[in-house]
Formats: structure tokens, C-alpha cells, sequence
């Protein structure tokens, strides 16, 4: 299994990956391909949010893939915190394909991630989920994640929250 960057030749896995998602939002949502009129205008639009324009802060996404070629799940790293990822986002958001489930993929994309957020200098990384998200909070506790305040969004979302120390 290996990490490695959106391009051009992951174009069929994520679209085939995007038609299998099960859940009302795509996450992370930088993966999301809708509203694109193409693969090359995504990957464009991708670019500019990687680079942090505007309301983005500098990012690096990544899918999991393995000896097939096949994308098992994407992971999205923030690079630094604005008080909305501090509150909400985190440092990282993940996802794994709905088939790939319960096989310790989440848990490894996530491992994977840290050792990214350390080559960029990340020492203390938030991780963040929804209070009924049960298999994303036990992917941050395998992970080392210490739990913090809990953050509650307007619409009564509780969103827990987790460091990870990352020396
Ligand atoms: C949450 C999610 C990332 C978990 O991915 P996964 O690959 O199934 O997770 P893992 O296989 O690494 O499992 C990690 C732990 O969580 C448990 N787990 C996973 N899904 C679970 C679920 N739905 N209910 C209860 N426990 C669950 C696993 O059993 C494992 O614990 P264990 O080692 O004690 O058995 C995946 O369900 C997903 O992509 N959901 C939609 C997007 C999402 O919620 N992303 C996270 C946003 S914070």
C-alpha cells in the first residue's frame, strides 16, 4: 500500500471510488468531483486549494492505493489551523471506500498522515469527529489521539477532538 498524489492517471479510480460514496457529503471534500466539467478542471481546482487561495489553507491530499492500483482511501492534510479547523476540521480528514471498510485501512491512512504532517514540521496534530462517529474516534484513539473540549457547531453537532502528539 502506498500513498500517492491526485493526477490524470487516478482519474477511473476516483470517479469509480466518488459513484460508490454512501454518505450525503463527500469526505474529504476536496475529493469531491461534482460541479467539475472535467477531471483536468478538478485536478486544476484542486491545485489552487492545495495552495491555500482565498478561504483555503495550504493542503496536500493523498489517496491510499494498493498493489492493484486501487483507491482505498483519500486523506486530506491541512497544513496549519484557522479557527474553524481548530474548532471543527482538524489538521486532517479522512475517508475509505464504503466496500473497504473495517479492514484497518482509516487506521493506516491516518498513521500515513502523520508521518507527512512530521516531513512538514506538524508536531501536534488536531483530529477531529463527530460525536457519533464511532470508527473515525477509535481511528484517532489507535492513533495516539488525546481527547480535548469537545466543540458544539450551530446546529447542535457535537465535534469531538483529539491531539496527537507527533515528535
Ligand atoms: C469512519 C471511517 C473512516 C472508518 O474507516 P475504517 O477503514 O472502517 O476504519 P478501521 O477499519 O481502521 O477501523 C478503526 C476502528 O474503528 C472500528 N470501526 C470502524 N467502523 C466502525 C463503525 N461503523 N462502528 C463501530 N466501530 C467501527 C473498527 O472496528 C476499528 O476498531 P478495532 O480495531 O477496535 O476493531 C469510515 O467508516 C468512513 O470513511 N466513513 C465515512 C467518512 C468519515 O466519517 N470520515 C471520517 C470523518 S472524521
Amino acid at each position: 500500500m502506498r500513498l500517492v498524489r491526485p493526477s490524470n492517471e487516478w482519474k477511473k479510480e476516483h470517479e469509480d471510488y466518488m459513484n460508490e460514496w454512501d454518505e450525503p457529503r463527500m469526505t474529504p471534500s476536496s475529493f469531491n468531483l461534482t460541479g467539475y466539467k472535467n477531471y483536468e478542471a478538478y485536478l486544476e481546482a484542486l491545485k489552487i486549494r492545495e495552495s491555500g487561495d482565498g478561504k483555503w489553507v495550504p493542503s496536500t491530499n493523498y489517496f491510499l492505493v494498493d498493489e492493484n492500483n486501487r483507491v482505498l482511501a483519500m486523506v486530506d492534510i491541512r497544513h496549519n489551523l484557522t479557527d474553524y479547523l481548530l474548532n471543527v476540521g482538524g489538521h486532517i480528514g479522512y475517508g475509505v471506500r464504503p466496500i473497504e471498510r473495517r479492514k484497518g485501512h482509516a487506521t493506516r491512512i491516518l498513521a500515513e498522515a502523520l508521518k507527512k504532517c512530521k516531513e512538514l514540521e506538524i508536531h501536534k496534530v488536531l483530529v477531529t469527529c463527530n460525536a457519533d462517529n464511532i470508527g473515525s474516534a477509535k481511528t484517532i484513539v489507535k492513533n495516539r489521539g488525546v481527547e480535548d473540549k469537545s466543540f458544539i457547531e450551530e446546529d447542535g453537532t457535537v465535534v469531538q477532538r483529539f491531539w496527537i502528539e507527533n515528535i
